[in-house]
């Protein structure tokens, strides 16, 4: 293969009607609409309504989704049941794969005509999921996965913290939702697409996506950033280790990105939406460092900060644990991984792509006993 196209970089590998990554407006839209408008004027449940069934939802409409997922917040005895069982010190991502795979064990899809309602239950429950895990790992308490809340994000703080969320959190997380639900054909979706083109079940495929998503390279980059900045006291000591870090040829999570090439779209909102927070906890340290790491990685290396970099400090400041950052991102990303699982069942064929031969010439078969 040539070396240009290692990762299939570059190479079209289907059809799209969801987004657009690098092409159009300020670089991101979702079906058509620019990243920069529904991060500042939409909420998560319209962009999740928009990407799952097409359009934007008129007021009735939202009204009832945002009904109907409230009313499937309850996670089934056996689902709680598997989540205690698991170790208190394991990664919340294997939470959430295994919290995926359960559901589809309790409620499986029998038939492709009962897509919607799974894809809701699963947006309903995967904020329980993770924080009833979680509450229960660190404290024993076995916490009520229904709420009042009215939206996800707010569902979310509410779950993992216990009471009602801060206004300005609840508008961070609606905004943070909304950047990361759809990303074209990353990793992860990718791997929802090939699994959805067997005609698996849609179970099967967030759960793969869920652990294609894990890595640090791919969705872990926020905590990877987290674990990075949260050692630096200083602007200038940031500097100092970052140097090092480049002058080792180390990887720095939270910059750079498969397509974009110049600024990730992304970076400027949820940065702004850091600055805020910072502001609010009255933040000297993370926030000044962060921006002296953007300003370095820039100078040094000509990179930007994608996504998740931002992310990693905004999340710090509203009080939500480092290792719940990646399963946060797949309760967004849920919407666009279903809505491409549904676009591929749509048009389906089975992805099966070819590969360069490098091994040996053909060979002839040795018996065991005259082997060396
Ligand atoms: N830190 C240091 N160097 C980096 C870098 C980073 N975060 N990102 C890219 N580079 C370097 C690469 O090593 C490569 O150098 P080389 O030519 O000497 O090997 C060069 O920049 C060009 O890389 P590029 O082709 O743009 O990246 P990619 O498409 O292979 O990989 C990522 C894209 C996202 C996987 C990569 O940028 C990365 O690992 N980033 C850190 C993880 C992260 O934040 N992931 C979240 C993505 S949203």
């Amino acid at each position: 293969m040539a070396e240009n196209t290692a990762g299939l970089r570059g190479i079209t590998a289907g059809e799209t009607a969801l987004c657009t990554v690098g092409q159009a407006g300020t670089g991101l839209t979702y079906r058509g609409y620019d990243i920069h408008d529904l991060a500042e004027k939409a909420t998560f449940e319209e962009v999740a309504f928009l990407l799952l069934y097409g359009e934007l939802p008129t007021a009735p409409q939202l009204e009832a989704y945002l009904e109907r997922l409230k009313g499937l917040r309850q996670l089934p005895v056996a689902l709680r049941e598997v989540l205690e069982r698991i170790p208190a010190d394991a990664h919340p991502m294997d939470v959430m794969r295994t919290g995926a795979s359960m559901l589809g064990n309790l409620e499986t899809e029998a038939d492709f005509s009962e897509q919607d309602q799974h894809i809701d239950r699963m947006l309903a429950t995967f904020p329980g999921i993770i924080t009833y895990w979680h509450r229960f790992a660190q404290d024993g308490t076995r916490i009520e996965t229904d709420s009042d809340e009215p939206n996800t994000g707010a569902h979310f703080l509410r779950l993992l913290h216990g009471r009602s969320p801060d206004p300005l959190h609840v508008k961070v997380m609606q905004a943070s939702l909304i950047l990361y639900a759809e990303h074209e054909f990353n990793a992860s979706t990718f791997t929802a697409r090939t699994c959805a083109s067997t005609l698996s079940d849609i179970h099967s495929c967030i759960t793969g996506a869920i652990g294609t998503l894990r890595g640090p390279l791919h969705g872990g980059a926020n905590e990877a950033a987290m674990a990075m900045i949260e050692d630096w006291q200083t602007p200038d000591e940031a500097e100092r280790e970052l140097l090092g870090m480049l002058e080792r040829k180390e990887k720095i999570m939270g910059f750079g990105h498969a397509i974009y090439r110049k600024s990730d779209p992304r970076n400027a909102i949820i940065k702004e939406w850091s600055r805020q927070l910072a502001d609010k906890v009255g933040d000297t340290r993370l926030y000044p460092v962060s921006e002296r790491v953007e300003a370095v990685m820039q100078r040094e290396k000509g990179l930007f900060c994608n996504a998740d970099f931002f992310h990693a400090s905004a999340y710090h400041f509203m009080g939500i644990p480092t290792p719940l950052f990646t399963p946060i991102f797949v309760i967004s990303r849920l919407t666009g991984w279903a809505a491409h699982v549904k676009e591929q069942r749509g048009h389906n064929r089975i992805i099966r792509p070819s590969a360069d031969y490098t091994g040996p010439e053909l060979r002839t078969w040795v018996p065991i006993e005259q082997r060396g």
